[in-house]
């Protein structure tokens, strides 16, 4: 959940590092630190807890003279979100310092061994045990040997960005288990980040790291070694993103710059290359769709269109997955993950052993295309803005090809353009939204996973309390909750679910419920008090693209208008890898 980078080369770390940082800080933002070596022997610490901007500037982090050093954004999972707990963290001499991603699961047994030795922890995190344990392990061994030694007593997961000021040379030592680290090939310079974005200032070319990969980077290269001390051969990637793509754009936010995006990215993940995901996907009688959050409505309308198929396919939420399924050899597992770091999503692959994998993911180089056996990518370009919008598109887009072909899907660009050209009208429901405590989103059929979707977005970045529901199933209870001004909205396409919906619609509005709609149909305009159109003559294929790319929109203006930074909602984090 949290962002580490480290800089070594001529550069001024600190100003590499806290550039990247503010880069990374949709990761994880409640504390932020730095440390840069300032001589032999002399590190410079400041962190403190708040957002990268203010405490960046208030200890005036790009002061500090040096050439290598790292940084850390942190999300609290152990400890409370104070200075003590925020990254880097020390050992007792305060000569060797680190920053951590992950969680550390045996860090109270290491704690309390160490603290018998005379160690003494200034913070509650998991992560100091490490920077003690390696000073721990540097008494008796060369620096590198010591840190292989660290890693390999952990237990848990991580990406960890070491170094000592009394190293006789600069370096940056790394290491990765289920959680993001990436070298960053410069020329002359080298640097390492939680992701790509933080690092495309500097360079294109990256080296991900793999599962237990060790490394050490210095200014002229890297070395990666595996648990055992042999050396290892990671393939460097090239990636064509550029700067302006990890940049707002002149979008006063990431959300709505992304949200626009995607009349360019939804080409891009059309011209991805599906025939090998299909090839697998007409062999298996039984498919397991296993994804978290916003993916995990993309997994429920993959799951209901291979239905249609006759496939016996299922959507799971991944942190249930091992409760309830028993994947076998029988078994095709398709997971869907933005990040490809999502650690339910990781640990629901794990699980499913015996079974093909097939990934789709956005993240180059991510933890799941290492577990995977065909990879997907969407092509969506990064996403920074907490609430994903244009990666949810692209999987529908990369669905869609899967199941229809790509020639059906001629017309996707051009509708979420005319989608996004009704901003005005959204604003204005928006407006209208803004002031309430409550709202439901009514969907059947296919336009349910919408539902669940435009829902989802809704409450996470407006703090509104919202709900999603099959239609059919507002009477069977919520419908208790219906009363004068209530606010219901409809996803209402011209499809073979309208006629059954009409009628939930009515209910809605006999007890005093208001209708606001996303609609083709004249009947359900007029029984609205609302609605945004689809253009008539949209092929029905594509209704679930019309449906939601309007209402991300709409989540997005109902946050800004609430006052909210809907990049950053509070206590939510782009990337989870903790279970
Ligand atoms: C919501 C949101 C989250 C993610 C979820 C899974 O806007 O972004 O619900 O969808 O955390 O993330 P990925 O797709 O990276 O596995």
């Amino acid at each position: 959940m949290c962002g580490i980078i480290g800089y070594v080369g001529p550069g001024r770390a600190s100003q590499v590092i806290t550039d990247g940082l503010k880069r990374l800080e949709y990761r994880g933002y409640d504390s932020v630190g730095i440390a840069v070596r300032t001589g032999k022997g002399i590190l410079d610490v400041r962190k403190d807890k708040g957002m990268v901007e203010e405490v960046s500037s208030a200890l005036r982090f790009t002061t500090i003279d040096g050439n290598l050093g790292l940084g850390h954004t942190r999300w609290a999972t152990h400890g409370a979100v104070c200075r003590e707990n925020a990254h880097p963290h020390a050992d007792c001499s305060g000569k060797i310092i680190l920053a951590h991603n992950g969680v550390i699961e045996n860090y109270k047994k290491i704690r309390d061994d160490l603290a018998a030795k005379g160690h003494k922890f200034a913070s509650d995190t998991d992560s100091e045990v490490i920077s003690h344990l390696f000073e721990e392990n540097a008494k008796t061994q060369p620096l590198l040997k010591a840190f292989m030694r660290t890693i390999g007593q952990l237990e848990g997961s991580y990406a960890i960005v070491a170094l000592s000021a009394s190293d006789n040379e600069d370096r940056l030592l790394l290491a990765r288990k289920n959680s993001p680290l990436v070298i960053g090939v410069g020329k002359g310079e080298m640097l390492c980040a939680s992701d790509i974005p933080a690092m495309l200032k500097y360079t294109k070319t990256f080296v991900p790291l793999q599962e237990g990969d060790i490394a050490v980077v210095t200014r002229m290269g890297y070395k990666v070694y595996l648990h055992d001390g042999s050396e290892a051969i990671r393939k460097q990637i090239t990636v064509d993103w550029n700067l302006d793509l990890a940049q707002k754009g002149g979008y006063p936010h990431f959300m709505l710059k992304e949200i626009m995006d995607q009349t360019h990215f939804v080409n891009e993940s059309l011209a991805t290359d599906v025939s090998e995901a299909k090839r697998l996907i007409e062999k298996y009688d039984r498919i397991d769709i296993i994804a978290a959050g916003t993916s995990y409505h993309a997994a429920l309308m993959f799951a209901y269109l291979l239905q249609r198929t006759g496939k016996g396919a299922q959507a799971f939420v991944a942190s249930d997955y091992p409760f309830i399924a028993k994947p076998d050899e029988k078994t095709l597992v398709i997971g869907i993950s933005q990040s490809g770091e999502t650690a339910d999503v990781l640990q629901a692959f794990r699980y499913a052993k015996k079974s093909r994998k097939i990934a789709l993911v956005n993240t180059m180089g991510s933890t799941i295309t290492t577990l995977s056996d065909c990879v997907v990518y969407l092509n969506a370009g990064p996403e920074v803005g907490v609430a994903a919008t244009k990666t949810f598109t692209s999987t529908l887009a990369v669905i869609f090809k899967i199941i229809y072909g790509k020639q059906s899907l001629a017309g996707v660009s051009r509708l979420i353009e005319a989608m996004l050209a009704q901003e005005n009208e959204i604003r204005k429901l928006a407006q209208l939204l803004a002031l309430k405590e409550n709202a439901f989103f009514l969907g059947r059929g296919l336009n349910f996973p919408m539902a669940y979707e435009a829902s989802h977005k809704f409450k996470e970045i407006t703090y509104i309390h919202s709900e999603a529901y099959p239609g059919g199933e507002l009477k069977h209870g919520a419908l208790s909750l219906v009363c004068e001004g209530f606010p219901v909205i409809v996803l209402a396409p011209k499809d073979d679910s309208l006629q059954k919906l009409f009628g939930n619609i009515k209910e809605v509005k006999a007890r005093g419920g208001v209708i606001y709609s996303v609609t083709d149909d004249k009947e359900v305009m007029a029984e609205s008090a609302f609605h945004l159109d689809i253009p008539e003559g949209t092929d029905p294929i594509l209704y679930p693209i019309a449906l939601i790319v309007p209402l991300h929109l709409l989540a997005y203006h109902t946050s800004v208008l609430r006052g909210i930074n809907p990049d950053r909602p509070r206590n939510l984090a782009k990337t989870v890898t903790v279970e």
